[in-house]
């Protein structure tokens, strides 16, 4: 929502003390966070700062001449002798990681668009303006900030060469800007010059980052970040040419990764619970069963999710159950990164048909249509025309119809939250995989003291049989959610329905 020529949605920013047009003035801003605030409630707000817009003052500053103040502001290099790129990188929304530019006849570094060039943090000038402005949003009085690709913003100062994988044109240069070689300082310092001050959290996006970094990250001691975004649980579903390169998912996968995440943060730092973002596709079509079970399949990734250890985080319309959606025109797409793969497939000769495939299943836009608040024209989100189609199954599938109807998500939602309140062993229990091998169960205990928290997720439309383990028989079970009809008793052996969930709290 600051202000933005908007070619990557906003990630591409002009003013960072400023509102987008589009979304209104600083006065409805100072409005919104005064009636959330009234309600109890808290604000964060996003921080892009590994990269401006071209259009931010600085930029349009620093390509006028190569000696003036704001040049040393980014990432600026010579062409190689052939005038071709100072490096391979590749950008993550396709082609060079470099544009050239005419004015000055040099290059300039974007990890993202071209119109995103990157801050080059190596100059204390930059970081004291960063600095600077966190402090101008904290002392208005928000809660805290989402970091946007935090481990991206020290890069090696060598800029090296990355590896390119066979068939392709640029490599990833990734193993020379994530978590490079000053990230700690850098996040140390922001606490500093800027954290410290208020009482905030924090919460860093950090694609490529492994439970070991993130220990480091997240530990209280090294004053960096309450919690980091991880990404490793959704790239299970793609191969190894990248997120579009479709593969299935294997849940005995995800119950390993997610569960080594669990572990690994139990005692040292904090998770982040997260299956939807604006990034990612819908939970409930990606995970779950988007047609006939998809009221039952939404609550069991809830339970699955929110019974976990860490902070559970819920996209908008992920409480209703919004699911991916499927336009045959790519015309009816906005995100760059779709229409630039588009683009750059079309041109390699992969057939339309094809590239719509991986789009259904992982474009961004799937998150990214709007909110549908009733069964109305265009879902209730807007009177004029929306930016974006809305996704045509607004008439059965809206906020109104959740509010209205007491089985919904939205209220099996309230539930999870109010157990999350009402439980300690769910904030602090110690985490255990139960049934690791078992290609259809995920199930795991939560144990703090005397108290057990047992959650039994079947993940597809099968009849497994859950299995009680030997230590838990003896136990008192008290059922504390479930999104299906209380159906057998919980005794040594369950029978599952499709997409069942139940939490139950044993005590002895
Ligand atoms: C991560 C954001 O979540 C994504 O939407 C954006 O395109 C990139 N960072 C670049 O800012």
């Amino acid at each position: 929502m600051y202000q933005s020529p908007n070619d990557d949605n906003g990630y591409d920013i002009s003013d960072y003390q400023d509102i987008m047009d589009e979304f209104g003035t600083m006065d409805d801003w100072e409005h919104l966070l005064a009636e959330v605030h009234k309600r109890g409630m808290r604000l964060v707000m996003d921080l892009v700062v590994n990269h401006t817009s071209d259009e931010h003052a600085w930029f349009v500053e620093s390509r006028k001449s190569k000696d003036n103040p704001y040049r040393d502001y980014y990432i600026w290099r010579a062409p190689k002798e052939d005038g071709s790129e100072p490096n391979n990188w590749a950008s993550s929304f396709s082609g060079s990681a470099w544009q050239y530019d005419d004015m000055t006849g040099e290059y300039y570094l974007h990890l993202f668009s071209k119109k995103q060039p990157d801050l080059n943090w190596e100059n204390p000038t930059v970081r004291e303006e960063v600095y600077n402005m966190m402090r101008w949003w904290l002392d208005k009085g928000i809660d805290g900030f989402r970091m946007d690709v935090i481990n991206f913003i020290s890069k090696h100062p060598d800029l090296p060469d990355g590896k390119i994988k066979e068939g392709k044109k640029h490599a990833s240069g990734s193993a020379y800007f994530r978590n490079g070689p000053r990230i700690h300082e850098f996040l140390q310092e922001m606490n500093e010059k800027a954290l410290d001050d208020y009482d905030v959290m924090t919460v860093g996006e950090m694609p490529g980052v492994t439970p070991d970094w993130a220990q480091e990250y997240t530990d209280p001691k090294n004053n960096e970040l309450n919690m980091v975004f991880q990404f490793e649980h959704v790239d299970l579903d793609s191969g190894s040419g990248g997120k579009w390169d479709l593969r299935q998912l294997q849940l005995t996968d995800l119950k390993e990764n997610l569960s080594k995440w669990q572990y690994a943060l139990q005692d040292v730092g904090w998770n982040s619970l997260y299956m939807n973002n604006h990034d990612q596709p819908r939970m409930v079509s990606r995970f779950g069963n988007d047609g006939q079970y998809r009221e039952k399949s939404a609550k069991m990734l809830a339970t699955l999710l929110h019974m976990m250890k860490g902070t559970p985080y819920i996209y908008q319309g992920e409480e209703f159950g919004m699911t991916n959606v499927q336009f045959e025109d790519i015309h009816d797409y906005r995100d760059i990164e779709t229409l630039n793969m588009y683009k750059e497939k079309r041109e390699e000769g992969v057939p339309h048909e094809e590239i719509m495939q991986s789009i259904y299943v992982k474009g961004r836009d799937n998150a990214r249509t709007p909110v549908q608040w009733n069964d109305r024209e265009h879902a209730g989100f807007t009177t004029g025309t929306p930016w974006i189609r809305v996704n045509p199954n607004y008439r059965e599938i809206n906020a109104e119809a959740a509010l209205n109807d007491p089985q919904s998500i939205f209220h099996y939602y309230r539930q999870l939250i109010d157990i999350r309140r009402r439980e300690d062993v769910v904030v602090y229990g110690d985490y255990e995989l139960l049934m690791a091998d078992d290609e259809e169960v995920f199930a795991y205990t939560r144990t703090l003291n005397e108290a057990t928290l047992l959650v039994i997720c079947n993940f597809y439309d099968g009849a497994p049989t859950f299995k009680l383990p030997k230590t838990l028989h003896d136990h008192k079970k008290h059922l504390l959610i479930t999104n299906d009809e209380i159906g057998d008793e919980l005794s040594e052996e369950l029978t599952l329905r499709p997409y069942e969930a139940r939490v139950y709290k044993l005590t002895r």
